[in-house]
């Protein structure tokens, strides 16, 4: 494999070649922090008969490959073993629960465990002759081909695990189907599922964990007391991650959210650009919960063969309540700081209308960038039309070279020397066209990928999403995460994540440059800018080096 390329990343994480999809059963054990994901070994393309990845790691920045975890070998799992979680027993044994595809094609869950404990990079993993633990059949009505991918169980108050796996019914319902357990291994079905939504579809890649009302530490999955819960799931139908925040009710075994769900669109996302089957973890070194998504290619397949890998995963990002109570916050986990070579900083600066001003002095290619923004003159705010509501189609429909009020106001990354490609991840303000005395305002954020890559072949969509700040007593902040093919963006303190794949032909390596833009008719103000060029991380025996032609 050529590590020579353009598109491979600095220190987002991949596995030295092939197919990557889902990251399955993160955790960290004896110190050691394990990623296991979605991997076919024999291609760059998705293949049914997947097999466990695996990789190990200090930091979660620096990793070292290890054999599969496991691939399919017994009637349970013989045609694929797609995704699952881990549990850390109370004695401390991790047990993965997966979905097997079984000899009739049908979506089993299984359980592995640890051959060895004592060794703590789990380098090998026996099935039980158990398995399955769960199946579709005649009285469960489960639909054998929508019945995958279990959570991390958690025990409850009356000794008995809990996990759910994701379904849906042949009307669209989908289903957080709930099971329970005494001893993990012999599981029956609860007569209700834990949660369920009508219209949404098949749920992949359900997540379900508790969030701290009282601060950003992190919480065990079982955990009680002064929390919330989240319940994530993938939507197979839009392929965009929703998260809901409301209350477990133990003693009912159902999940109550609270405020609304996905079919009127109001669910929050977790990133509003390209990030999928995401899975959290407790961190009981570092007190956090931690978050990964797979991050998929946006080019044709062929690319994806000819340079011989797809599928990243998103920088691990830590992930709380926000103080607000309605709303979770990412942020890159501080073992970033680890790879920062030389910083760049900037003081105030006055970003006058119109202008883009160059940030030298960093390696633009690989880097991350956190600025922040002061905007006076708010009532200069253009008046949002009442029918923009989609703030994606906001987002694609204005062109840059508009002028209007505030914004838009940002960051160009992976920005050619010519500017014949940029990326630009950036915010507009609008007004709601109410009466002046209770004027609020929109804050949007877009990543616009439309001009990033000459190479017409890709998928250049843009993203969007709204931010729900007040701009009259609140800064508006990007940080981006910068990493050849991939632009990881945090707005406003993690409120708003938007994750982009390019692909530039010209903008590569030292050919890449970074611009801070204001392409409004109000100057704003830039209170402070920091850029670090970032080293490259060992990942999975490779260190890439900057490309080189
Ligand atoms: C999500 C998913 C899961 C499944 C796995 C198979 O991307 O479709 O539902 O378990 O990928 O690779």
């Amino acid at each position: 494999q050529d590590l020579n390329q353009p598109y491979r990343t600095g220190y987002h994480f991949q596995p030295p070649s092939n197919w990557m999809n889902d990251p399955n059963g993160p955790m960290v054990y004896k110190g050691i922090y394990h990623l296991f994901y979605q991997y076919n070994p024999y291609g760059a393309v998705w293949d049914v008969r997947i097999v466990w990845g695996h990789s190990t790691s200090l930091d979660l920045v620096n990793w070292t490959p290890q054999p599969p975890a496991f691939s399919p070998s017994q009637p349970s799992d013989i045609n694929g073993c797609w995704s699952g979680s881990v549990t850390i027993l109370p004695n401390g044994t991790p047990v993965i629960l997966y979905t097997g595809i079984d000899q009739n094609k049908s979506q089993v869950q299984n359980v592995a465990v640890p051959v060895n404990v004592s060794d703590p990079y789990l380098r090998e993993w026996s099935k039980s002759s158990a398995n399955p633990l769960m199946a579709p059949n005649a009285v469960n009505g489960i639909n054998p081909d929508r019945f995958r991918d279990p959570t991390t169980a958690w025990l409850g108050h009356d000794g008995e695990w809990r996990v759910i796996v994701g379904s849906s019914t042949d009307d669209r319902r989908g289903l957080a189907v709930l099971y329970k357990s005494r001893d993990f291994f012999n599981w029956t079905q609860a007569a209700k599922p834990l949660h369920h939504e009508d219209l949404t579809g098949m749920w992949e890649c359900p997540d379900f964990f508790p969030v701290s009302l009282t601060g950003s530490e992190g919480v065990e999955t079982s955990s009680f007391g002064e929390v919330k819960h989240v319940l994530k799931v993938s939507l197979i139908e839009t392929l965009h991650d929703y998260y809901t925040i409301g209350s477990y009710d133990r003693e009912k075994d159902v999940y109550v959210p609270d405020l609304g769900f996905v079919q009127d669109g109001s669910a929050p996302r977790l990133d509003y650009g390209k990030f999928y089957a995401s899975k959290t973890f407790y961190d009981d070194v570092k007190k956090r919960r931690v978050l990964w998504g797979w991050v998929n290619e946006s080019s044709p397949a062929k690319d994806d063969i000819e340079k011989g890998w797809s599928g990243l995963q998103s920088f691990p990002r830590k992930i709380w309540l926000g103080e607000s109570g309605n709303e979770l916050l990412q942020w890159p986990i501080e073992e970033i700081e680890t790879l920062r070579e030389s910083q760049v900083k900037w003081g105030n600066k006055v970003l006058k209308a119109g202008s883009t001003i160059q940030v030298p002095g960093v390696t633009a290619a690989q880097a991350d960038v956190d600025v922040s923004f002061k905007v006076k003159d708010l009532e200069k705010a253009d008046v949002i039309e009442p029918s923009w509501t989609d703030p994606q189609r906001i987002c694609s429909q204005e062109d840059l070279s508009v002028k209007s009020g505030l914004g838009p106001f940002g960051l160009m990354v992976l920005a050619s020397n010519d500017m014949e490609e940029y990326t630009s991840v950036y915010f507009r303000i609008f007004k709601s066209n109410g009466t002046n005395k209770n004027t609020k305002y929109v804050v949007l954020m877009c990543s616009d990928q439309s001009r990033s890559s000459l190479n017409e072949e890709n998928d250049k969509a843009t993203f969007g999403a709204f931010v729900a700040i007040d701009p009259s007593h609140e800064t508006i902040s990007l940080r981006t995460l910068i990493d050849h093919s991939i632009v990881e963006s945090y707005g406003v303190g993690g409120k708003v994540c938007i994750t982009s794949r390019v692909y530039p032909k010209l903008a590569i390596g030292e050919n890449a440059n970074l611009f801070v833009f204001n392409k409004g008719t109000q100057n704003v103000d830039v209170l402070s800018l920091s850029a670090w060029s970032l080293k490259s991380a060992q990942i999975n025996g490779q260190t890439v080096q900057p490309f080189s032609e």
